[in-house]
C-alpha cells in the first residue's frame, strides 16, 4: 500500500506561496497539508479562506485543510467553497463531532478528524463511518518543527485497528525521514511533513522523494 505524502506549508516561504505549493507538487506530494488556527483552540493564528482560495489557484493537487479552530461547524462552508477537497476538525474543538463530519460530507469534501496527543483514540470510535480520515497528531497543535512525540507509534496502531481500513489514518507533526518505515508500519496511510520538507537538505523536490524512498522500505 502506498502512503501518501501531504507537505505542510506552515513552514514555507509566504512570501512565495504558490511557488512552495508549486514545488511540493513537482517534488511528487500527493495533497498540501494546510494548517488553519484561529489562536483559541491553539495558541497562533495562520490563514484562512482567502489563502486557501489563493492556494487552490496554484496547484491541482487535493487539498487537506486541517481546521486548528474552535466550533469548526462554523466555517465549512467557506472553506469548502475557497477550495478545500478534505476538512479535519479536532475532537477536542466540537461538541457535536458526528453532526459536523456528516456536514462536511454534505458539502463534498472528504471528513477527517483530529486527535491530539493527549486524546485517546476510542473516543472516535463512535466516529469512524462518519470520517474518512483520522488525523493522529504526533505534536500539540500550533506550531511546524516541534518534536516528534514517540509514543505516536503505539496511537497509529490502534487507530489503524479502529479503522481496519476504512478510511485513511494521517500522521501530522514533527515527522523526519527516520518515522517514516515505523509509522508505516504502524498502520499510517498518509504522512503530513512540513519543516523536513521546506526547511532542510536540498529544498521540497529533494526532500519529498527522499520521504517516499523512506516510504517504501
Ligand atoms: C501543527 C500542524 C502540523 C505541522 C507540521 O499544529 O498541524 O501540520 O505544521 O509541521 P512539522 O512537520 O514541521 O511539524
Ligand atoms: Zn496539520
Amino acid at each position: 500500500m502506498t502512503v501518501k505524502i501531504a507537505p505542510s506549508i506552515l513552514n514555507a516561504d509566504f512570501g512565495h506561496l504558490a511557488e512552495a505549493v508549486q514545488r511540493a507538487e513537482k517534488g511528487g506530494a500527493d495533497w498540501i497539508h494546510v494548517d488553519v488556527m484561529d489562536g483559541a483552540f491553539v495558541p497562533n493564528i495562520t490563514l484562512g479562506p482567502m489563502v486557501v482560495r489563493a492556494i487552490r489557484q496554484a496547484t491541482k493537487l487535493p487539498l487537506d485543510v486541517h481546521l486548528m479552530i474552535d466550533d469548526p461547524r462554523r466555517y465549512l462552508e467557506v472553506f469548502r467553497e475557497a477550495g478545500a477537497d478534505g476538512m479535519t476538525i479536532h475532537l477536542e474543538a466540537d461538541r457535536h463531532p458526528h453532526r459536523t463530519l456528516s456536514e462536511i460530507r454534505r458539502l463534498g469534501a472528504r471528513a477527517g478528524l483530529a486527535l491530539n496527543p493527549g486524546t485517546p483514540v476510542e473516543l472516535a470510535q463512535d466516529l469512524v463511518d462518519e470520517m474518512d480520515m483520522l488525523l493522529v497528531m504526533s505534536v500539540n497543535p500550533g506550531f511546524g518543527g516541534q518534536p516528534f512525540i514517540d509514543t505516536t507509534y503505539r496511537k497509529v496502531r490502534q487507530a489503524s485497528q479502529l479503522v481496519c481500513g476504512r478510511c485513511d489514518v494521517e500522521v501530522d507533526g514533527g515527522v523526519k525521514l527516520t518515522h517514516a518505515p515505523l509509522l508505516k508500519a504502524s498502520g499510517a496511510t498518509v504522512v503530513v511533513a512540513g519543516s523536513f520538507v521546506y526547511l532542510e537538505g536540498e529544498g521540497p523536490e529533494a526532500n519529498i522523494a527522499a520521504l517516499r524512498r523512506a516510504l517504501l522500505t
